[in-house]
Order: C-alpha cells, then structure tokens, then sequence
C-alpha cells in the first residue's frame, strides 16, 4: 500500500467520530483531502465545516459542503485534521501545509480533536520533521536569528505566504525533548504568529493508517 492509500485508511476510519448534525472542524493537507472527500458522501448528516485553509475551503464548498465562520459557530464537537509528527502523548508538529495558525484556532475551539495520519507519522521524539513557525514578514530575519540561538536551523519557506498574509519559517535540527516548553519559548519571541507545536493542545485521538486498517492512538 501506498503512503497515500494509508492516509485515506485514516481518514476514512475518522468517520465515525462524525456527530449527528452540527459542525465540525476541517483541517489542511492531503490526508485531510481524503476526509473531505469521503465527507462528501455523508454531508446530509452536518450542517456545515469550519475551514482551516483557503485550499480546504474551496475543496468542501466543491462537494457542496458549507463553510462557516468560527465566530459564527462557538465550540465545535470536533476537530480532524492531519499532522507531519505525533509523539506518544500525541503532542504534534503541524505546518507543513502552512496552515498552522489557523489550525491552532480551531483545535483550540475543539472539544476532540481526531487526528489522521499513515503510520510513519509516529514518532519517539518531535523534531525530524522541521518545525513550521508562522512570522509576521518584517520580523523574519529577527526570529531567525533567535531560533538559532534555541539551536535549530530555521530556513525561510521562499515565496511561500500564509493564508494570514506572513512567512514560514522551518526550523530543522531540533530535538524536542520538552514540547510544551519550547511551544511557549517560540511563541513568545516578538514577530511569532504561532508555533506548529501542538502540546498545550495535542490531539486527543490519534488514527494512524496502516496496511492492516486503521489503528487508533490515545495517550
Ligand atoms: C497543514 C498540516 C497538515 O496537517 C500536515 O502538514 C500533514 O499533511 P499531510 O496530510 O499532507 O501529510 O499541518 O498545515
């Protein structure tokens, strides 16, 4: 099986987490894509999506799904989105769509967050995968360089803009031994929009794909 048939294995798996009516919140990236897809078969059953990205957006109102703002919305029931790292206690690393900030937001806003994933996505330690940190464009060069100084290597997503407007940052060469506090030392570096560290607020299921089903995390 492809890496592709095992992100799809998870999505499909992330169905039955669905609510009966209501609205849920819909992550970015191509794992996702396979959940917006097959949600499409079952739209009846909800009466709309919380979007985290232009690219998901466009892709739910494709299939006639109806995207609402979360200021409209208070709390969602759930949240299923994608990652590029879960550890154990299925802290994550997110971001490598770029959609980060507003991933974090709806996350937030979650009572469960369901995470879909292909099993290479499980990992003992955050930080193979570079770090993702959302900057506001005139203080690039300014976080950078305090990046390095907590010991990664931060390299500019060139011509890359956030849906928000600001850069990415992808910051290599970083172990992360204590997720929850390297999320709160970035974000509160001046010119940091977010961090696609997701400690504070992990996932609370994790839905790995593999060649033999689904197999579901918790931690
Ligand atoms: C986007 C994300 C995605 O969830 C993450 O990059 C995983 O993507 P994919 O499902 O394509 O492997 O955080 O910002």
């Amino acid at each position: 099986m492809s890496q592709d048939d095992l992100k799809r294995v998870a999505a499909e798996a992330a169905l039955k987490y669905l609510p009966d009516g209501g609205i849920i919140g819909v992550g970015t990236g191509s794992t996702v894509n396979h959940f917006i897809d097959l949600l499409a078969k079952v739209k009846g059953r909800l009466d709309g999506a919380v979007s985290s990205s232009e690219a998901s957006t466009a892709r739910l109102k494709s299939h006639g799904i109806p995207v609402l703002d979360l200021n409209a919305c208070g709390d969602l029931e759930i949240y299923v989105d994608g990652a590029d790292e879960s550890n154990h206690q299925l802290q994550l690393i997110k971001g490598g769509g770029g959609a980060l900030t507003r991933e974090k937001i709806i996350a937030g806003a979650s009572r469960k967050f369901v995470c879909i994933a292909d099993e290479s996505k499980l990992v003992r330690v955050l930080g193979a995968f570079p770090l993702p940190v959302e900057v506001i464009p005139m203080a690039r060069s300014f976080v950078a360089r305090r990046l390095v100084k907590l010991g990664g290597t931060p390299v500019w997503r060139d011509g890359f803009v956030t849906d928000n407007g600001n850069l990415i940052l992808d910051v290599k060469g970083l172990e992360i031994m204590e997720p929850a506090k390297l999320e709160d030392t970035i974000n509160r570096i001046p010119g940091v929009v977010t961090v696609g560290l997701f400690a504070h607020r992990p996932a609370d299921v994790l839905i790995l794909g593999t060649p033999g089903g689904p197999k579901v995390v918790t931690a």
